[in-house]
């Protein structure tokens, strides 16, 4: 017998993050964790993340699939002044360490850029 809600026991989600050599990796995500912290974990490439998540580097910078940008929300001012230092910066650019993810978010597909800041 299947059991459609054991992910939302277990709090895990998916997230899929394609590189820039649009190579696919879905991983397991862990509700409250943030996408960087996701992508860290599962050794997922092109994400550097050297503050640590404080918002404070743009090397966590990820293109949010389109139809995912409006459920993942737009950035906050202070991730908006951070993202002017990321590299190719594009309307849908966000900085992973600041997207929470979330039930809403499971099977969220984020891009790396080629290089980071
Ligand atoms: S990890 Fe430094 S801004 Fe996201």
């Amino acid at each position: 017998m299947p059991r459609p809600l054991l992910l939302f026991e277990c709090g895990m989600t998916k997230i899929t993050f394609i590189d820039s050599g649009d190579v696919a990796r879905t991983v397991d995500a862990e509700i409250g964790a943030t996408v960087m912290e996701t992508a860290l974990k599962n050794g997922v490439p092109e994400i550097e993340a050297e503050c640590g998540g404080a918002c404070a580097c743009a090397t966590c910078h990820v293109y949010v699939d389109e139809a995912w940008f409006e459920k993942t929300g737009g950035p906050s001012p202070m991730e908006e002044d951070m993202l002017d230092f990321g590299y190719e910066v594009k309307p849908n650019s966000r900085l992973s360490c600041q997207i929470k993810v979330s039930e809403e978010l499971d099977g969220l597909i984020v891009r790396t850029p080629e290089r980071q800041a």
